[in-house]
């Protein structure tokens, strides 16, 4: 059986998806009644990181832990990866060694080279392009809250960057109808935006994305990586700004989410993150019951 990957949302099939969608919860529940769940026993999580993490590096380590497996960490300076070693060089030797690998790092295509020359499962654990990780925590979420979100519409506002991108994935895969409110300067990638057709709309008015969402999205300013831009852009993204006034556009009952980490009185006010439309602290919880099911649906495929 071909080795699966999860370089994008795309990876797998709307009805994969759901089934890790309900396997997260089910495991969740399964965590919280003190059932163990060992199904990683002797498995090794090979991690690496050339951008910094908290929620990402923790999760993974610890369903890797709770699974009764085990994880490497390895920052650009732990490997020979930081001093110029090839990824597919990397990518051959890590795969005879661990049964997966988690890669957080610039270049979309830096996972993909790996992935092609990688005998094991790969997992994005965030790219420039993709944080497909993160929308499988978000749409855990968002079933928990409100059940499916299939025909709901969501507002993303702010920087069309990664997340950004992740969410048009996810506008497909989960079958929702996506605002996006962006400076026409960060609109997201033109042919992740174009693939997902009529499930994505996109504008450069906030008020227009918010009106009627139940769900409202953003994400930093300047993400890692455009950290020299913090000042241009905090400027260029005031409008952009999540706060009550524009939750009060969304439906009453609409949620907010953020990856995290965030900036209270840049792109969210205290107000909104730390309110009661807020679900953040179980977007983040999430993460770990989402992967322990993704790690799962990869590293022990049924027949
Ligand atoms: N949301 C997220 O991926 O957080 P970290 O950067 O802390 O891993
Ligand atoms: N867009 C953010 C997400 C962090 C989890 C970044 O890339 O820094």
């Amino acid at each position: 059986m071909a080795t699966r990957h999860f370089l994008s949302l795309l990876d797998l099939t709307p009805a994969e998806l759901a089934q890790v969608l309900q396997r997260g919860i089910e495991l969740k529940a399964w965590q919280k009644q003190g059932k163990a769940h060992e199904f990683l026993k002797n498995k090794v999580l090979g991690m690496i990181f050339e951008k910094s993490s908290t929620r990402t590096r923790i999760s993974f380590e610890s369903a890797m832990a709770h699974c009764g497996g085990s994880s490497i960490f390895l920052s650009p300076r732990d490997s020979q990866l930081g001093r110029g070693e090839p990824v597919p060089d990397m990518a051959k030797v890590m795969s005879r060694m661990v049964d997966c690998v988690m890669i957080r790092t610039f270049h979309q295509s830096t996972i993909e080279v790996f992935a092609e020359h990688s005998n094991v499962p790969v997992i994005n654990a965030l790219t420039d392009k993709f944080h497909p990780c993160q929308l499988i925590a978000d749409m855990q979420t968002f079933y928990e809250h409100r059940g499916s979100i299939q025909g709901k519409t969501v507002a993303w506002v702010g920087d069309g960057f990664n997340m950004c991108n992740s969410y048009i994935n996810a506008a497909r895969q989960y079958d929702f109808q996506l605002k996006i409110a962006a400076p026409k300067a960060h609109y997201p990638d033109a042919q992740v935006l174009k693939a997902a057709g009529s499930h994505v709309e996109i504008n450069d008015d906030p008020a227009w994305a918010a009106q009627g969402a139940d769900l409202v999205v953003t994400d930093v300013w300047a993400s890692m990586g455009h950290e020299e831009e913090q000042a241009k852009r905090n400027e260029l993204f005031a409008p952009y700004q999540v706060n009550a006034e524009l939750m009060a556009l969304a439906k009453p009952d609409a949620l907010f989410m953020h990856c995290l980490p965030a900036h209270r009185g840049e792109e969210v006010t205290a107000e909104v993150i730390d309110g009661t439309q807020s679900v953040v602290w179980d977007e983040a919880e999430n993460r770990l019951h989402a992967q322990k099911a993704l790690l799962e649906f990869l590293l022990l495929p049924q027949s």
